[in-house]
């Protein structure tokens, strides 16, 4: 089965070409990231004409790359929530009308689990049933997987998620958006024992995360430097490397419990924060020590993308999953612990 995904719920707009027989057969971003950084954060708006320019030529595009009719496609899959109404609907009107002209079915699916199913796309997948942290600009989740759509929601953030949290910390830092491999890289010149920056959550039980309070803990750090007349770049890249230390430490120590109280021995990492160079290092020590193992998605399928939709798409509807003829589907908020086995 051949099933074109197609991802539009935030800033980038992604496709993919997905074969249950070969693979991975064509994949092609397009990134907005330019266009929102000079406003600091994703303009909703700009966001949804934006994929409405693009996305019609990225489909040819991943045609013309796997040497494809559109006329031999079977299904179509696209991202139907959680993300940007506007957005989302881009996506999904051009779906169904894609599916309705070629007579295909087409189904919307979930961007979480499809981040869950991303390091499936891997030489080496990981097995069921496995911990999953998801690590987004909006999401920040543990998640117990058993199969598809067999997922127990172990704890998430009460309120920042970790990616909206180094966002924040960039904007602070006077760095632009995304944030996230800005303060990552400013860390590198960090000095990690000048600043120690509080792991929230950390010293009770329990799966829940909270990054509110370590964003005001960086704004309060970053004033007393400044009131001080001491924050030059050595300053900055200190703040960013406690920062980031605590964060990478937070979702370490959550993930070790989680593992333990689940008995499983294999982590799954995906969202845009799993990029994080020092996330990973951290935690593949960490499942040494256990005998575990952490499994990731490949970089550019870290952040948002078209293939995970194409790969979670096929699963679904090789299940024989489908939309209602004619009934798009644009969720901004879908809590995953909905989601069922097909
Ligand atoms: O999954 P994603 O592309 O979009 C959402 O679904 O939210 O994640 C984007 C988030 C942003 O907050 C970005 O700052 C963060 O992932 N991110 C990182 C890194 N690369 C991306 N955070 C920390 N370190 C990175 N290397
Ligand atoms: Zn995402």
């Amino acid at each position: 089965m051949r099933v074109l995904g197609i991802e539009t719920s935030c800033d980038e707009t992604g496709v993919a070409l997905f074969d249950t027989g070969r693979g991975l057969v064509a994949d092609a971003l397009y990134s907005q990231i330019a266009m929102h950084a000079e406003y600091g954060g994703v303009v909703p708006e700009l966001a949804s004409r934006d994929h409405t320019r693009r996305l019609l030529p990225l489909i040819q595009q991943v045609l013309d790359a796997a040497g494809l009719a559109r006329s031999k496609l079977d299904a179509i899959a696209y991202t139907a929530g959680p993300g940007l109404v506007g957005a989302l609907m881009v996506g999904a009107s051009t779906a169904h009308g894609m599916a309705r002209a070629l007579g295909i079915p087409v189904l919307g699916v979930h961007h979480m689990e499809g981040h869950l199913l991303a390091p499936m796309l891997e030489d080496a997948p990981p097995d069921f049933p496995f911990v999953a942290l998801l690590v987004s600009g909006g999401h920040t989740q543990l998640v117990e997987v058993r199969g598809l759509g067999r997922y127990r929601l172990l704890g998430e953030s009460v309120d920042d998620a970790a990616g909206e949290a180094f966002d924040k910390a960039a904007k602070m830092l006077g760095l632009d958006y995304p944030g996230g491999p800005q303060v990552a890289k400013l860390a590198e010149a960090g000095d990690p024992g000048r600043l120690r920056f509080p792991r929230p959550m950390t010293d009770r039980p329990g799966l829940d995360f909270s990054f509110s309070g370590l964003k005001t803990h960086t704004l309060t750090a970053i004033r007393h430097l400044e009131q001080a007349g001491s924050l030059d770049n050595q300053a900055r890249a200190d703040v960013a490397r406690a920062f980031e230390e605590a964060v990478v430490d937070t979702l370490v120590i959550k993930c070790r419990r989680a593992l333990d109280a689940t008995d499983l021995k294999r982590l799954v990492v995906a969202g845009g924060v799993s990029a994080n160079v020092r996330l990973r290092e951290r935690l593949e020590r960490e499942c040494a020590k256990r005998d575990a193992r952490a499994f990731y998605p490949r970089g550019r399928f870290c952040t948002d993308n078209g293939a995970m939709i194409a790969y979670l798409g096929a699963q679904r509807l090789l299940a024989g999953e489908h939309d209602e003829t004619g009934i798009m589907k644009a969720v901004p908020r879908w809590p995953m612990d909905t989601l069922r086995e097909p």
